[in-house]
């Protein structure tokens, strides 16, 4: 473990133990990868003011999300079948998230079930939403998540289709994976992932299996799943979604101003800056570039996250500093999870947590609420588009 010093330690050791079809789900993005890639990179060109000779003892990064307190401005993306990079990888991350004092999301598309992980944990945890065709399934989903004692409804509002993503047609993914030559080459060198996935019962979608009337075996529970997401959902179905649930609701997938102003009108507690993670619109900018126009649309009515392309807590010291009240992480837990299983995601979370608070140090700060615009470097950060019409004219 200690030779585990960063998140891309964590993606090698991940790249390594988890089958390849499974480790590709997670490290692709659609079509070409650009916005994928865009997301990390716009990070690094963001740069921080090193701040000498102040007093950098006893620091703090406590926060809060959606009036929950946090250890640091950091919670766990919904991902789906996290539960295939490590069996029952969604109980194991929502285990280390508790620990580390931060929030966990669970996905509609998770192979643990709603009802598994609430058994796992003590303190209550966050749902994502996908609207299905199926209504009826919707409902009893949002009610599941409510007797469950889920804190925040989180729906998802960029995947009514689904981007193309070359490695999943090429690898041929399926849950579970359909036992082919390549594949089976390729589990006989994955051991540790074949053991544990032996010792669990948990190999399909949790959420799913047991719930949909036409699904019952595991060929017409994919072709089910496939044909579900529905590309007619709208603002109007967001007040009923929020009726039903009644309590905090998050809209993640939000990277224009005038659709953060309509999930805002619509009754959203709080928006995620999100292009999911480069997996939807290639060509879309990187969400921390799209960060500041959203803030300035609803910053003051409703509290901004972003994700995508978070791998450090640097990264996270500068999406605070831009004014994001939190940032979520997706693939770099999946990492520590298909890695080292539980461990790995606590080891994930420690290493945000340690760049994170020395970083701040060495920003001259000791508490992450005093992070804002001071601490970044003029012209390496996203302005909003109406400043950068100014500065242009100028
Ligand atoms: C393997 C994988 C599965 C995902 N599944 C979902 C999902 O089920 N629901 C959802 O809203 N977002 C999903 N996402 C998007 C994440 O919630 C998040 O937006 C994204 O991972 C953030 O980018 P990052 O991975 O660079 O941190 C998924 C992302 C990955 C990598």
């Amino acid at each position: 473990m200690s030779t585990i010093t960063c998140i891309e330690d964590l993606r090698r050791l991940a790249k390594r133990r988890v089958p390849k079809m499974f480790y590709d789900y997670a490290d692709s993005g659609a079509w070409t990868e650009s916005t994928y890639r865009a997301n990390q990179t716009a990070f690094e060109e963001i740069k921080f003011r090193q701040r000498v000779m102040v007093d950098m003892d006893d620091r703090r990064l406590t926060s809060e999300m959606l009036g929950q307190q946090v250890s640091m401005p950091v919670a766990l993306a919904p991902t789906g079948l996290t539960g295939m990079q490590h069996a029952d990888g969604e109980i194991l991350a929502a285990r280390a998230a508790e620990k580390a004092g931060v929030p966990f999301t669970l996905s509609t598309m998770s192979i643990c079930s709603i009802e598994d992980v609430a058994e796992a944990v003590s303190k209550p945890f966050w749902f994502q939403l996908y609207v299905m065709r199926d209504r009826d399934f919707v409902i009893d989903l949002i009610d599941r998540a409510k007797a469950a004692g889920c804190s925040a409804l989180m729906l998802t509002a960029d995947l009514q289709i689904l981007g193309q993503r070359h490695k999943d047609l090429k690898n041929g993914l399926t849950v579970p994976p359909n036992l082919t030559p390549a594949t089976l080459l390729d589990l006989a060198t994955k051991w540790r992932w074949c053991f544990a996935m032996a010792r669990t019962k948990r190999r399909t979608f949790g959420n799913i299996a047991g719930h949909v009337k036409d699904a019952t075996d595991l060929s017409s529970l994919s072709k089910w799943t496939a044909s579900q997401f529905d590309p007619s959902l709208s603002w109007d179905d967001v007040k009923w979604i929020k009726a039903r649930w009644n309590g905090p609701l998050i809209i993640k997938g939000v990277m224009e101003p005038e659709d953060a102003e309509r999930a805002v009108d619509a009754g959203a507690d709080a928006v995620i800056v999100s292009n999911h993670g480069g997996r939807q619109l290639d060509g879309a900018c990187a969400s921390i570039e799209a960060l500041p126009d959203v803030l300035q649309a609803v910053g003051s009515r409703t509290e901004v996250y972003v994700d995508g392309g978070v791998r450090s807590g640097q990264d996270v010291l500068r999406a605070v500093a831009l004014g994001a009240r939190g940032v979520f992480i997706g693939r770099p837990f999946l990492y520590g999870l298909g890695a080292l299983g539980e461990e790995g995601v606590s080891r994930c979370l420690e290493i945000i947590r340690n760049e994170l608070d020395i970083s701040l140090a060495l920003c001259g700060l000791r508490d992450i609420a005093d992070a804002d615009l001071r601490i970044l470097k003029p012209g390496s950060y996203p302005l909003p588009a109406e400043k950068l019409d100014d500065k242009v004219s100028v």
